[in-house]
Order: structure tokens, then C-alpha cells, then sequence
């Protein structure tokens, strides 16, 4: 990810609606898996603040293969234990994490198969993870050249990688229905910085224009995934169980 970016989350994460929501969306699909006492992994941590409220269930150790994603770790979540580290390959022994969680990663990850593998190797029987990768190549924009994105997934895609890796999928979908229009205008509207070298093109952390329409909206469609899978959306969604 473009150094510059690290800061940009880090100074959004707390109060973004996307950010929030996507806490709220992981606490909903986690919600039958979270007791007390748990050890939770967050892959790819970035700067800390999508892993870090899991402390009120346990310990939280946040891998970030950046050390700038570490410094900030360090400086903003006392109660998250950084580490820098590759999700391809974690000091961790097998099974050591009842949650591990990605958001946003495999897609930075040029063998994500590998990944997932090593993912799955970290949970331990019964346990669960969580992965929310963008969705669609479609509605890939210059946001995903700042972060590094290589891939964006489809919901069966990122379904089966899981399952290669040893995992029981019990949910596969789509969130943020309700953005795919914008994504889609935006692929088009930022082609040329598409096209280019790499480097950084901006983020959508610089939005918050339609903050106000986004975050109800949000909410509305984790009422709706609460009970039912969406069809599309900008994020693809991945519950898996080790069994
Ligand atoms: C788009 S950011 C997402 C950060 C965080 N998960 C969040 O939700 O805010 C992608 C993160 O993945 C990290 N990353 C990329 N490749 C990685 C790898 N092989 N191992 C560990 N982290 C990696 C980057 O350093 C970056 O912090």
C-alpha cells in the first residue's frame, strides 16, 4: 500500500462510515462465534482500528507485513499486539486463533492461494474466519492502484479459495450494494489512473461528501444481511469454519 494511505486510514478509521460499518458488519457475522477470553488474529491489519474493538472479547494480535502499519498499530491500540509479518507466513503455531480476520488483504497478496492456507492453518478447530475483499473487476478504481489491490473477487471465487484451504464456508455474499453504481462510474470516470505506473492516486478515505446518505444505508443492508445474501455489492463476504 502507498505509505501515504497508512496515515489517511488511521485518521479516518475512528469515525469513516465505511469504517464503522464495516466493524458493525464483521461484529453482526461474527456474532455467534464472540465469547470472552478469545485470541483473535487480524491479517493485514493496516493501522489497527477495523481488528482492534475484538479486545472487548480477548487478545488481539494485529500482523501487518508494513512497518508503518505496525507504528501505527503501536501508537493508536495499546490493546492490539503488533507484529510484522506476512499473512503468507505468521509465527504462529497451527490453530493458535479462535477469529482471524482479513479485511481487505488478499487482495494486496500476489499468491492468495498461499494465504488463505496459511489463514486456515492459524484457526483452530471450531474456529471461524472472516475475509471482506473488494468485489468485481468492474468496479476496480484508482482507490485500489493506492492500496496495492492486484484482484478484486467474486463471491464464488473467494468461496472456493476458502474451501481449498481446508475451510467450511457457511456464508458467502456481496455488502455495499448500494455503492456499485459509484464504483462503476468511478472505473470509468478514473481509467487513465488505471492505466498508469503505480503510485499513489488518491483513496476514497478522501470522501466523505455522501457521508451522510452512505452510513444509513449501511445500516439498512445489514438489517437485510442479517437474514439474506446480496447478489452483488463492492465487497466480496467469506464466514468459514475449520471443522
Ligand atoms: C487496504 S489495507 C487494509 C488494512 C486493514 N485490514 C483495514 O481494514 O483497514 C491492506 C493492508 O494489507 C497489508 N498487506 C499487504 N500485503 C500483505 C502481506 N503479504 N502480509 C501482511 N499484510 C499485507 C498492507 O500493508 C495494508 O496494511
Amino acid at each position: 500500500m502507498e505509505v501515504a494511505e497508512y496515515a489517511r486510514i488511521a485518521a479516518v478509521e475512528d469515525d469513516h462510515w465505511w469504517y464503522k460499518n464495516t466493524r458493525a458488519l464483521a461484529r453482526d457475522l461474527l456474532s455467534a462465534h464472540l465469547t470472552r477470553d478469545q485470541l483473535f488474529l487480524d491479517a493485514g491489519c493496516g493501522p489497527g482500528g477495523n481488528g482492534a474493538w475484538l479486545a472487548e472479547h480477548g487478545v488481539v494480535v494485529g500482523a501487518d507485513i508494513s512497518l508503518d502499519a505496525v507504528r501505527f498499530v503501536q501508537a493508536r491500540w495499546p490493546d492490539t499486539l503488533p507484529v510484522q509479518a506476512s499473512v503468507s507466513a505468521l509465527p504462529f503455531a497451527g490453530g493458535t486463533f479462535d477469529v482471524v480476520l482479513a479485511i481487505t488483504v488478499l487482495t494486496c497478496v500476489p499468491d492468495d492461494t498461499s494465504a488463505i492456507r496459511e489463514l486456515a492453518r492459524l484457526v483452530r478447530p471450531d474456529g471461524v474466519l472472516l475475509l471482506i475483499e473488494p468485489a468485481f473487476d468492474g468496479l476496480r478504481r484508482a482507490h485500489d492502484v493506492t492500496v496495492h489491490s492486484l484482484r478484486r473477487y467474486r463471491r464464488r471465487s473467494l468461496a472456493d479459495l476458502t474451501r481449498a484451504a481446508g475451510l467450511r464456508v457457511e456464508r458467502a455474499t456481496y455488502a455495499y450494494s448500494f455503492l456499485a453504481p459509484a464504483a462503476a462510474v468511478l472505473h470509468v470516470a478514473e481509467r487513465r489512473k488505471l492505466a498508469e505506473p503505480p503510485g499513489d492516486k488518491g483513496s476514497d478515505t478522501e470522501r466523505r461528501r455522501l457521508d451522510g446518505v452512505f452510513a444509513p444505508l449501511g445500516r439498512v443492508e445489514r438489517r437485510w444481511l442479517a437474514r439474506h445474501n446480496l447478489p452483488v455489492g463492492t465487497s466480496a463476504v467469506v464466514v468459514a469454519t475449520k471443522t
